[in-house]
């Protein structure tokens, strides 16, 4: 069930005011034979899809709060995210020490030069966030360091985090004496009864003149099911809500990197953090890498679905491709390795035993993998060649594992096809009766991205209408479409946080919402159902939508309608071929008075599915559904 369901006097107004406005559709007659079940639904169909874009891992799911935790990021303007803080008369410098860092992986560190500074004049660096820190009452945040002294006077790291607006410490905390070695400190703040507030940083500074040299700091906040390094809580129950059965990892471009040297390195980016070299994403920022390839599955495990895992196929965005041979050998091996790390028993396989050494000895369930992404972008034409090489190598070891190629082949049946729609709501109706007629015989279809894009930083109503629109067809083709997902996902919606604009959950350090399209898919994949009956449409609206299944076990039947007219569409509905048809249901609404309105990081639920009792039910029934609307009808039928 969502969490946000409502019987909102706002939204259901919006509703009743667009169905106020005067006309209505002609009627339409809408048959189902629920003793004629055409195909089962796709146990899969609905899924997550998301990458490093959009700050939706650093500064967005990944609960890390620190910016800028390695350093990496340094240039002309100082170190971007950091700075300066002299208490009293103290003085210090920082600059960023090429030459000296942790481990091997991370070879550079913050060099904070302090010439002046005692217990009460204190010198050192404050971090400002991802736009801020998020600071509850009653919390403990996890922190830690790494860093070296030139002296072993220089004493401990005083650490607090403290109100951007006064200057006082929310809550503190005192390190070990820093050594002249490398060395990790571990350290937690606790509040008590402080405001909740975004506009906060962590500072931490010495009370000793010398030098210190800082890397990889950190800070958590209590993560999603208690992981360590783990999840942000809000953002995880979001996507629980929303149903999912499989989330596609580790993403689109993300995977591929613009050079092959910026692809989604998976074994640069396990184990502890201090071993993970971070690695540029093609949306134009550093990933810290803290979400690695364990962290994604483990992210699935939490929330009961499938990894859709994409292997790098050796093609990159800025156009370099590896071809096929000799020379793709070392990335088909990388992929076979990725696949045994997932799936491979713990005492017998070698990298089974590095994920057990990890701290996770069961297996991952495993049944798509992904084959690059987007490979139509290579012009080169090398993609059937190198497809097959994978294809060859992963089936001899993993024959039951489904391939997925991102694009059609001509000189093989690819397993499944991934298909991307980013579109217009216009373009989505047009598209509806797509999948109806494309061939049964051919490869399965994976909708591995779609969305309407109408909207920013998240969609607005009339995407939400133009994806329900879409689902339909999803549904009524899932014989074929055995997976889809929309995406982007995730959007900070801090200045300077999207580089994707229209995304479906929008966020800031403090608070996250979710675009009405957001609600629309959560309504169709809580209702899924199992099958398929035959059904027909007969007048209606050229803009109204409609998708039927049922569940025979739970003797349910579920009604999806999109109208996306402003005018309501009247419907009889005849539920033939059923025993019993029970006298009420459930009816879930989302609606808007029109399709520009949104919901926004300041109005979160303006616009949020309104669930009631349907009423006057039986084997023919009449029902309109208000203009600008998605309804979900649940009807009892045995
Ligand atoms: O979802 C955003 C981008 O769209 C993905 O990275 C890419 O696969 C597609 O082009």
């Amino acid at each position: 069930m969502f969490k946000g369901f409502r019987v909102g006097a706002v939204t259901l107004s919006a509703v009743m005011l667009a169905a106020a406005s005067g006309a209505q559709n002609p009627k339409a007659t809408l048959s189902i034979q629920l003793d004629k079940p055409l195909h089962a639904v796709s146990p899969t169909l609905y899924g997550l899809m998301t990458e490093e874009i959009n700050y939706s891992y650093d500064g967005g799911l990944y609960a890390e709060m620190v910016r800028n935790r390695t350093f990496y990021d340094h240039g002309w303007s100082g170190v971007p995210h950091w700075n300066l803080v002299h208490v009293g008369n103290a003085d210090a410098i920082m600059t960023v020490d090429e030459t000296d860092g942790p481990s091997e992986a991370l070879p550079r560190s913050l060099l904070l030069n302090v010439s002046k500074a005692d217990p009460e004049n204190q010198a050192g660096v404050r971090n400002e966030g991802y736009w801020g820190m998020a600071v509850h009452p009653g919390t403990t945040y996890i922190g830690s360091f790494y860093a070296k002294a030139d002296t072993g006077d220089i004493g401990p790291i005083s650490i607090a985090l403290i109100g951007d607006n006064t200057g006082s410490a929310l809550a503190s905390a005192t390190s070990e004496p820093l050594t002249t070695v490398w060395k990790k400190y571990e350290f937690t703040l606790k509040t008590g009864n402080v405001e909740t507030s975004s506009e906060n940083h962590l500072r931490l500074t010495v009370g000793h003149a010398g030098k210190v040299w800082l890397s990889l700091v950190s800070l958590l906040p209590p993560t999603y099911k208690n992981r360590e390094n783990g999840n942000r809580i809000d953002l995880m129950e979001k996507l629980a809500a929303m149903h999912p059965q499989f989330l596609r990892l580790p993403g689109g471009n993300y995977l591929e990197g613009d050079t092959v040297e910026e692809r989604f390195d998976w074994k640069a980016t396990i184990g502890p953090m201090v071993d993970r070299p971070t690695h540029r994403s093609p949306w134009d920022y550093q990933s810290s890498d803290g979400l690695g390839l364990l962290e994604f599955l483990e992210w699935t495990e939490d929330l009961h679905i499938q990894p859709v895992l994409a292997v790098y196929a050796g093609y990159s965005l800025k156009g370099a491709h590896v071809p096929p041979g000799a020379g793709l050998s070392p990335y088909v091996n990388d992929a076979l390795d990725e696949i045994e790390f997932l799936t491979g028993d713990a005492a017998s396989t070698k990298w089974g035993a590095v994920r057990a050494k990890l701290g996770h000895p069961a297996p991952f369930p495993l049944t798509y993998v992904e084959i690059g992404n987007e490979d139509t972008f290579d012009h080169s034409g090398s993609y059937e060649g190198r497809y097959a090489q994978f294809y060859k190598a992963i089936k001899t070891r993993y024959p039951q594992l489904q391939l997925i190629a991102t694009m059609p082949l001509k000189q093989m049946k690819p397993d499944v096809v991934d298909d991307h729609y980013y579109q217009r709501a216009d373009e989505f109706f047009d598209l509806v009766k797509h999948y109806d007629s494309v061939d049964r015989n051919g490869p399965k279809i994976f909708v591995g991205e779609w969305a309407t894009r109408e909207g920013g930083p998240t969609t607005n109503f009339g995407a939400a209408l133009g994806d329900a629109a879409w689902m339909t067809s999803l549904e009524r083709n899932s014989d074929l479409i055995v997976m889809a997902s929309y995406a982007p996902l995730f959007v900070n919606v801090n200045p300077g946080g999207m580089q994707w604009e229209s995304d479906l959950i929008g966020y800031n350090a403090l608070s996250s919402y979710g675009a009405p399209s957001y609600y629309a898919q959560s309504m169709f994949a809580e209702y899924l159902g199992t099958e398929v009956p035959a059904s027909a449409l007969q007048g209606g609206s050229h803009r109204f939508f409609y998708s039927v299944t049922r569940d025979a076990a739970k003797g349910k039947v579920y009604l999806k309608l999109v109208n996306a007219n402003s005018t309501p569409q009247p419907l009889e509905i005849n539920l033939d071929g059923a025993g019993k048809v029970g006298e009420s249901g459930i009816l879930v609404t989302l609606g808007a008075a029109n399709p520009a309105e949104t919901n926004t990081i300041s109005a979160p639920t303006r616009i949020v599915p309104v669930k009631t009792t349907l009423k006057d039910v039986g084997s023919t029934f009449s029902h309109t559904v208000p203009g600008y609307s998605v309804q979900v009808l649940e009807i009892s039928a045995r």
